[in-house]
């Protein structure tokens, strides 16, 4: 008993350990998820999960308004057309570490949540807004964040990893309102389990039509029923070789509906 006992401490404080330049192993996660088609999560079970939040300065309230994924202590990634409206660093706030998030909040963020600045965004240079090719992002953040128990950085595919193979089971997680649900002031982190889809399925005229292209990723849920912005399909762009899908546990892309 005792063993099993030290064993399990010793595999919780190493997890938990705060780590200030996160660079111990990505993809470490402190809860596991649930079964995941399209329900709460509990905080811990996505630490790499950024809230992006516009700042409105006159009322020093904050908005969430997209997704991003913790690469480090100073950079996140996430979707170009976060930007196409809010471009300047000073319209942004970040929050790490939240499961629940409150709409419009014009508090600081209380630990073990952690809010920053932005200090850079950096859209990537074919970015196209009207055909959302190329739509990924980089934020410098500042101060840099902590990693700690509950925020942790998420994993990258390898360096020349090839686009991701079909079948495959994919996870997606946002903080995004339920259709069947009332408008919430205070969602709460979003996951579902989608499976990735062939792209020629994809691009076929009952699904999008030709406007995929090769750096997209597909998913959606078998029976249709969930996805990420209740159409059949959503995709997900990706640059060359960064890919955010594999070994089945890892998030996708930023957003949960297109605004
Ligand atoms: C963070 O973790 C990495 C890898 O485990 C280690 O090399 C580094 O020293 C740690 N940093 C701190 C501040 O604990
Ligand atoms: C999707 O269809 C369009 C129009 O036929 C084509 O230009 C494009 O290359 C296709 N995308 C992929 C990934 O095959």
């Amino acid at each position: 008993m005792l063993p099993t006992a030290a064993l399990l401490l010793l595999a919780v404080s190493a997890v938990a350990k705060e780590n200030a330049t996160c660079d111990g192993p990505c993809g470490l996660r402190f809860r596991p998820s649930s079964q995941g088609d399209g329900q709460d999560t509990t905080i811990g079970a996505w630490p790499w999960m950024v809230s992006l939040q516009v700042f409105t300065s006159h009322n020093h309230r904050r908005y969430h308004a997209c997704g991003g994924t913790l690469l480090n202590s100073h950079w996140l990634l996430t979707a170009a057309h976060c930007f196409v409206s809010k471009k300047k660093v000073y319209d942004w706030r970040l929050i790490f570490g939240a499961s629940e998030i409150v709409y419009g909040n014009d508090k600081p963020a209380k630990p073990p949540q952690q809010e920053r600045y932005v200090e850079k965004i950096v859209i990537h240079e074919k970015y196209v807004p009207s055909l959302e090719h190329n739509d990924i992002a980089l934020m410098k953040i500042t101060p840099p964040v902590p990693c700690g128990q509950f925020i942790g950085t998420g994993c990258l595919p390898q360096f020349r990893a090839g686009p991701p193979r079909i079948p495959q089971v994919c996870w997606v997680a946002g903080w995004g309102f339920l259709k069947e649900k009332v408008y919430r002031v205070t969602p709460t982190l979003q996951e579902a389990r989608v499976n990735l889809i062939d792209l020629d399925l994809c691009n076929s005229t009952q699904w999008y039509n030709g406007r995929i292209r090769s750096t997209n990723v597909c998913a959606g849920y078998p029976e249709g029923k969930i996805d990420t912005c209740q159409r059949r399909a959503s995709h997900v762009q990706r640059q060359r070789g960064k890919h955010l899908c594999g070994r089945g546990n890892h998030k996708l892309g930023g957003r949960l509906c297109p605004s």
